[in-house]
């Protein structure tokens, strides 16, 4: 019998330690939320950060721009929250539109105030172990397994999704936590039978229940990171759920599993800066 990993309960539970973490400790943070244009789905996400922010007691500014804002002016802003000492934390949605290059624009937010974790100085301390900021869906994945009693030293750990945001990351931590990570991606050869080897299956494809019982070995842990609408209106995975449940042990459900603990993550982020910030403050 599989176990259902409840991201909506262990999500729920982090905002709580940190809401009360945040009153005992009187840490003052700010995130400054950036939207370029008005995509439906972008516009959610940062209506579901907002809400977050008010829940656990960190203060948000939004910043709802124009679709034909330049490349100059966003960058700008960013110029101006960098130097804003009451602006802890700052985001800027992905994707922003095509003619603002958002490399150039991750590069720009001072890797102190990169509460999402994309700064390459972040994603560099990631790679050789140091302290930083750690992309939220990743980080956010480590603490469903250890929070769920899963161990990944010595296991066979397959992430399927190559991309900065989560592949990449997401397999720097696990060979962290002394798994034995393989990275596959939409060239891999024979991808069902080096899925079919994993103990923990990360799976962030971008493909509606590509994942199917052919891929999982008999009592891996199942991680879905993909979220998709299908026709009939409800929710779906990378992975089929019904047809791999009963051969994992663990499994994330989709809605409700990885999704909820983003933000959540993105939250011990945003403390996280503040606290870092009135440290280095108190010893000047
Ligand atoms: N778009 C999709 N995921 C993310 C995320 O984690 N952070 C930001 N800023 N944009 C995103």
């Amino acid at each position: 019998m599989y176990k259902l990993i409840d991201g909506k309960q262990i999500s729920t539970q982090i905002k709580d330690e940190l809401k009360d973490r945040v009153a005992k400790e009187g840490i003052k943070a700010t995130l400054a939320v950036i939207q370029v244009g008005d995509d439906p789905a972008s516009s959610v996400y940062v209506g579901n950060k907002k809400k977050a922010c008010e829940y656990i007691g960190i203060g948000s500014r939004s910043f709802e721009l124009p679709e034909k804002t330049t490349e100059e002016e966003l960058l700008d802003l960013i110029d101006k929250l960098n130097d804003d000492d009451d602006v802890t934390g700052i985001l800027v949605q992905l994707p922003v539109p095509a003619h603002i290059d958002d490399k150039k624009i991750i590069n720009r937010i001072s890797p102190l105030k990169d509460v999402d974790g994309f700064h390459p100085e972040n994603v560099g301390n990631l790679c050789i172990g140091q302290d930083g900021f750690v992309s939220c869906t990743p980080a956010g994945i480590m603490e469903l397994l250890g929070r769920s009693g899963i161990e990944v030293e010595g296991k066979r750990c397959v992430v399927v999704g190559r991309s900065n945001i989560v592949g990449k990351p997401m397999a720097l931590l696990l060979l962290a936590a002394n798994g034995t990570v393989t990275v596959c991606h939409s060239r891999t050869k024979d991808l069902k039978d080096i899925c079919k080897q994993a103990d923990i299956l990360v799976a962030a494809v971008g493909r509606p229940k590509m994942i199917t019982s052919e891929y999982i070995k008999e009592g891996a842990v199942v991680i879905d990171v993909g979220i998709h609408r299908m026709d009939n209106g409800k929710l779906c995975g990378d992975v089929d759920f019904d047809d791999v449940k009963d051969m994992t042990s663990f499994i994330t459900p989709v809605p409700g599993g990885v999704g909820p603990m983003t933000i959540a993550m993105l939250m011990v982020n945003c403390v996280k800066a503040a606290s870092n910030r009135s440290e280095n403050h108190n010893g000047k």
